[in-house]
């Protein structure tokens, strides 16, 4: 296939229902996409020398970036220079899959300009290698969630089992407006398990009983049950360290507003809280959240994954 001027890549976000963290330790994870929020990345040539990387995209800082582009470049064997512009809807360092969802974009824009195919497989292998440069050992469930698009049972390791999802659940997504790197909360969590290798085992071996709940009442449309397993979730991640004040605020506002269950999403200490509603509380349980602090919360249905 011949080479194009530019590449466009798009990708979605993602919500981790149950498991992060204990994912990184040899759990499982519940993932599901977010598919309304996407990141839109258009890839061309640039000018200058091989490692050149131009990026337009509305950051503070757009050096992570580049060196971004520079390394998926390399593991693609595409030399640059490259000029990259980059959109998303996915809010940055919220635990919604930002860096996963730029992955995944920039690595189909450049295999779209190489026109060269890749399965979602090979794309999200690419992504999990540029994770790692942000998130040193990242488990790989981001950028397999969002490169496949489709809610996942996921092993670290192991080919992800696809979701069957007995009925769409509706969620309230809630940023926390807290920021706080994902190394440095599961940094946390390995201090926690090397500090008290029983206890945390103990811990391990309650998420994963959890998951099997959480996986058996996803399957079976039953959205109270999927509910009382997030919040016994969000207790297990306040255990291990990876919960605030505020996150503990948000998701008991979300109860006390109707929530069928919530917890905190993704990495935690800051980031975004998930709250599982029936639709005629959704409204009511986003405004008490954005009334106990979140700086902005959005309704969304998952689980309506095409077959
Ligand atoms: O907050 P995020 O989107 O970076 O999610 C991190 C998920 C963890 O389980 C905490 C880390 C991982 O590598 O799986």
């Amino acid at each position: 296939m011949a080479q194009e001027d530019c590449g466009h890549g798009d990708a979605c976000g993602k919500a981790i229902l149950f498991g992060e963290h204990f994912v990184v330790h040899g759990g499982r994870a519940l993932a599901v996409p977010l598919p309304h929020l996407r990141t839109s990345v258009r890839v061309a040539r640039g000018v200058g020398a091989a490692d050149d990387v131009r990026v337009v995209a509305e950051l503070d800082d757009v050096e992570p970036v580049a060196r971004t582009v520079r390394r998926a470049a390399e593991l693609l064997g595409l030399p640059g220079p490259w000029a990259v512009e980059s959109r998303s809807e996915v809010p940055l360092g919220c635990g919604l899959g930002s860096s996963a969802s730029f992955a995944v974009a920039l690595v189909r824009g450049l295999c779209a300009l190489a026109g060269r195919p890749a399965s979602a497989d090979e794309v999200s292998g690419f992504a999990w290698e540029l994770e790692k440069i942000a998130h040193g050992t990242p488990s790989g469930v981001d950028n397999t969630v969002i490169a496949h698009e489709r809610g996942i049972c996921f092993v670290r390791g192991a080919t992800p089992v696809p979701l069957r999802c007995g009925a769409p659940l509706h969620l309230v997504v809630a940023d926390s407006g807290r920021r706080h790197p994902t190394a440095e909360a599961v940094g946390r969590v390995h201090a926690i398990a090397a500090r008290d290798p029983e206890g945390f085992a103990a811990t391990l071996a309650a998420a994963e009983v959890l998951v099997s709940r959480a996986l058996f009442a996803f399957e079976a449309g039953d959205a109270p049950a999927v509910g009382r397993a997030m919040d016994e979730n969000h207790a297990l991640l306040a255990s291990v360290d990876v919960s605030s004040p505020l996150l503990d605020r948000l998701v008991a506002a979300a109860r006390a507003a109707g929530a069928l269950g919530a917890k905190l999403t993704g990495a935690g200490v800051g980031g975004s809280v998930i709250a599982l509603c029936a639709p005629p509380d959704a409204e009511a349980v986003r405004a008490a959240l954005l009334e106990a602090g979140a700086r902005a919360a959005f309704a969304t249905t998952v689980g309506e994954d095409r077959p």
